[in-house]
């Protein structure tokens, strides 16, 4: 039986004190929440929201990106290593806008996702397709090279602490949320290239979450569908109260 895993995205959002006081009041609102509660803040922000969370610890805390060196001349870049030191336990890898607006390449989040797992840190990888893609048919083709190359010289056993994120491009921030069939689909098609590519066992564990204009409206019905083992949230998981329904919903 695999856990839900709900993540807020909080992109370039929240000072510090915001975060704080965001975070006291989500920990009092999601507990006894059984599906698993990540946030993932601006770097700036991650020792704050260690601390803020440190208590109660039903918040896991995780960043947006990292680079895969361990140190270097890499100028505005931030390495594994300086995340573990301040307790961060995911990370988000190749998320669409990193993608899009940093150059990130699939042989890049390939990079990422080792080192990530190397300081037992816990990728969240980010896959999906353009509308261009989706409307050209190159949907399976797309998510079949990113998860390809993604996953290139993991292990089985690699893969007990990666989160997959279908996020289709189209869906991100623009409120078209995929219609459940098409997110399944999609969240489907990655367990099954995750069996082809290692074994049953694996892809029965792995968990992949929708992510894409998720919200309180229909994030009911995206997490009753067999494959999709819960949410990635950009713009609604700003608001702590949202936070509580994602949080229940993924029970359902
Ligand atoms: P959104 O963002 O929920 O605002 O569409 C999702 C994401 O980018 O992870």
């Amino acid at each position: 039986m695999r856990r839900k895993v709900v993540a807020g995205n909080w992109k370039m959002n929240m000072l510090p004190d915001a975060t704080m006081s965001v975070l006291e009041e989500l920990q009092t609102l999601i507990e006894g929440a059984t599906a698993e509660v990540v946030v993932c803040v601006p770097f700036t922000d991650l020792n704050y929201a260690y601390y803020a969370t440190q208590e109660k610890k039903t918040v896991h805390i995780g960043a947006q990106n990292m680079h895969w060196e361990e140190s270097g001349a890499y100028t505005g870049e931030i390495s594994p290593s300086m995340l573990t030191a301040i307790n961060c336990e995911y990370v988000i890898i190749g998320h669409s806008e990193r993608r899009q607006y940093f150059a990130e390449t699939d042989e890049t989040v390939n990079k990422k996702i080792k080192a990530a797992l190397a300081h037992g840190l816990k990728p969240i990888v980010c896959v999906g397709e353009t509308l261009e893609q989706r409307e050209a048919g190159e949907t399976v083709s797309v998510i079949t090279s990113q998860i390809h190359n993604a996953f290139e010289g993991l292990e089985a056993k690699d893969l007990e602490n990666i989160v997959v994120a279908y996020e289709p491009i189209w869906a991100i921030g623009t409120g078209k949320t995929a219609t459940k069939e098409i997110a399944d689909d999609a969240c489907g098609f990655i367990r099954s290239m995750v069996e082809k590519l290692y074994d049953k066992e694996t892809a029965e564990a792995i968990r992949i979450q929708y992510g894409g204009s998720v919200k309180v409206n229909n994030i009911d019905e995206l997490m009753s569908m067999p494959n999709i083992d819960g949410a990635l949230i950009g713009g609604a998981s700003l608001d702590p109260n949202n936070f509580i329904y994602f949080a229940e919903a993924a029970l359902k």
